[in-house]
């Protein structure tokens, strides 16, 4: 009797080739940014996830960059290159597929110091001065690097044995599969600039907005966030700040919602640039709102006006009801820009509970920590 072989599980070492479904760009005429959204199918993959998780993609680099490195190595791209496993590609495939080939890694910095004078470089790899060596490396790449030492050589293999493995980019689920049977969302921001006089992507951001269509199979993979779930009780408030890509665990929270028909209230804090060109999903959030899925919907947009008004000022101005709902045992979700957003949110919300909770400061915060102890505060940031 013959068995049949167990299907391996799509996994970040054996990634799903996801076919693209659809592809918009959500960001109008006027904007200062280019948003895109995505929908990919995963049938007959077997992929399961939960609303809060997020999925991983194993871009490709952009072939016009990895051209320009050929030219700059003085190498045909024909050549053969072993990876650490012991694999063999052309150095073509290996610069396309398989190594970081934008931002410089330390060994690569290394090699150059030891080929070239690079006298400032030379100076900023002293341990002591790391600080100096990100600001310098800000918006430097390994091309200009080589551009600027014409005479450096590397071997192939050499060259390969200096940069990282080309790693998997996450983005944050914005959808519900109750919703989407067999599909998976995506909102993604994608990243260009301009420095040095050289035009800048990127990696997996342009290859979502630039270098795919439906004939190509994109790797992707389930990344589990257990600790950034929906409430186990369908009835519980749940109070969310996502502005920008932030909005998009939420987008999915509310399907997942309305699709099982929970009771619990919803209460959504977008912000963007401008309302004309940046409000995504308006309609969608919209009629939740008239659905009555959505409980309350506040926007912030920066520069509809003079002066910044951003999510956390929308959250002071409805402190009374936000604490409210806080101590309905509300959870707390806060997902998109770890730098700055994510920093300035929790300050407000340490002052909506000290001001409507007549706490001192120190009661604020253990008040905060208790939240966060009964993983009541989510944050996914980034
Ligand atoms: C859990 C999680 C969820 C996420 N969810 C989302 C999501 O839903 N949507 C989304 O869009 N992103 C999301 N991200 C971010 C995403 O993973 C990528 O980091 C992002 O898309 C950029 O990847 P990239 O390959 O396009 O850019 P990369 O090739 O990684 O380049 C980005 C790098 O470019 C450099 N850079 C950027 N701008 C400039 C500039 N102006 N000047 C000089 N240098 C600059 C910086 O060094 C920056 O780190 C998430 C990240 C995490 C960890
Ligand atoms: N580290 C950085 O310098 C930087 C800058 C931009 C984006 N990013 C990253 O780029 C990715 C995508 O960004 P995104 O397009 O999703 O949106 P985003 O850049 O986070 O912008 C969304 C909204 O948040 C506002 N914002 C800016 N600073 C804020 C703050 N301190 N508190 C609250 N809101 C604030 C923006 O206003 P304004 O744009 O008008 O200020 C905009 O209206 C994220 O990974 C983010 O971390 C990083």
């Amino acid at each position: 009797m013959s068995t049949l072989p167990l299907a391996v599980p799509y996994s970040r070492k054996n990634p799903f080739p996801a076919r693209l479904l659809v592809h918009t760009k959500l960001t109008a005429e006027g904007s200062e940014k280019e948003t895109r959204h995505y929908e990919f199918s995963l049938a007959g993959s077997g992929l399961q996830y939960e609303v809060g998780d997020s999925m991983g993609i194993h871009p490709r680099n952009n072939p016009q960059l990895v051209q320009d490195l050929l030219e700059a190595l003085h190498l045909s791209g024909e050549e053969k290159v072993k990876n650490k496993e012991g694999e063999t590609f052309s150095l073509r495939e290996a610069l396309m597929v398989h190594y970081e080939i934008t931002q410089p890694s330390k060994q690569f910095l290394q090699a150059m110091v030891e080929r070239s004078p690079a006298p400032e470089l030379r100076e900023f790899m002293q341990p002591e001065r790391k600080k100096e060596l990100d600001q310098y490396l800000w918006g430097l790449e390994i091309v200009d690097f080589l551009i600027e030492a014409p005479s450096v050589r590397f071997s192939p293999e050499e060259f390969v044995s200096k940069l990282r493995k080309l790693q998997p980019r996450l983005y944050s689920i914005a959808s519900s599969l109750r919703a989407f049977p067999e599909q998976v969302h995506l909102i993604v921001a994608i990243v260009r600039y301009e420095s040095h006089g050289r035009k800048r992507e990127g990696v997996a951001s342009t290859y979502l907005a630039d270098r795919i269509d439906g004939n190509t199979r994109i790797p992707m993979f389930v990344h589990v966030a257990k600790g950034f779930r929906l409430p186990e009780d369908p009835d519980t408030p749940i109070i969310m700040v996502g502005p920008g890509t932030g909005v998009a665990p939420f987008r999915a929270y509310l399907q997942e919602r309305k699709a099982i028909g929970a009771k619990g209230k919803n209460w959504l804090f977008f912000g963007e640039q401008r309302s004309g060109c940046d409000y995504f999903y308006r309609d969608e959030f919209e009629s939740l709102q008239r659905q009555g899925v959505l409980t309350r919907l506040h926007t912030a947009f920066s520069r509809d006006q003079a002066h910044k008004i951003y999510v956390q000022h929308r959250l002071l101005e409805n402190a009374r009801e936000l604490y409210a709902w806080l101590q309905e045992g509300a959870h707390f979700y806060v997902c998109g820009d770890a730098a700055r957003m994510a920093k300035d949110v929790d300050v407000a919300l340490q002052q909506i509970v000290g001001k409507e909770g007549g706490m001192s400061a120190e009661a604020a915060a253990g008040y905060i920590e208790t939240l966060r102890k009964e993983k009541r505060y989510k944050r996914d940031v980034y």
